[in-house]
């Protein structure tokens, strides 16, 4: 498979462009996170670049709670993703993991971040965390791996991620609040879709 540019502008190519390069010339996650971040700072400024189309909630999205998770570039060897993940007012993601290092940033609206650690098969609660628009943090597996997001704000909101996976094609898992027991997960995209399993 090739690569995929599902919203194929200069803002992105240039992006994708600059996190390659980071990822190539980094020894660690830390590393090329340190290098993307002022790139995704700028991208999560910039008010123009992502078309209407994938600020969309979606009744049919995998999230549930018409959420929808809107690729906008992914690698052929799934080793890179760039999607937006749309949470409308009232509505939070279950629990879950993404099982790759990326950056996750606030676009548009409000959210609440929690994020859950596993301590002897059950999942603590470890931190609460709201953010605005151009707030953005990391997610490391496996610490701070595990989370859920809500909207808080009357605006629905949108957020961006870049992730070493392909994120809503690949296998990972939701978690039950009270008992922690984690399930299998995929999420899919709203606008492609995954490849068969063998
Ligand atoms: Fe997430």
């Amino acid at each position: 498979m090739s690569d995929e540019f599902v919203l194929d502008t200069a803002t992105v190519r240039g992006f994708v462009e600059h996190v390659r390069r980071a990822i190539d010339s980094s020894d660690s996650a830390e590393e090329a996170i340190d290098a993307i971040r002022p790139r995704f700072a700028d991208l999560l400024a910039d008010g123009g670049w992502l078309p209407a189309q994938y600020a969309e909630p979606a009744e049919e999205g995998g999230m549930g709670g018409g959420i929808g998770q809107w690729l906008l570039y992914r690698t052929g060897d799934g080793s890179l993703s760039l999607f937006s993940l749309v949470v409308p007012p009232g509505s939070e993601t279950p629990i879950h993991d993404h099982l790759a290092w990326g950056l996750v940033g606030l676009y548009r609206g409000k959210q609440d971040e929690e994020i859950y650690s596993q301590r002897n098969g059950a999942l603590e609660l470890t931190e609460r965390r709201a953010l605005a628009p151009g707030d953005f943090y990391a997610l490391i597996p496996p610490l701070d791996d595990i989370h859920l997001v809500r909207t808080t704000s009357e605006e629905t909101s949108v957020s961006i991620h870049v992730l070493t996976n392909d994120t809503g094609c690949v296998w990972r898992h939701t978690f039950d609040p009270g008992s922690g027991e984690a399930h299998p997960f995929r999420s899919g995209y709203v606008n492609v879709s995954c490849e068969e399993e063998e």
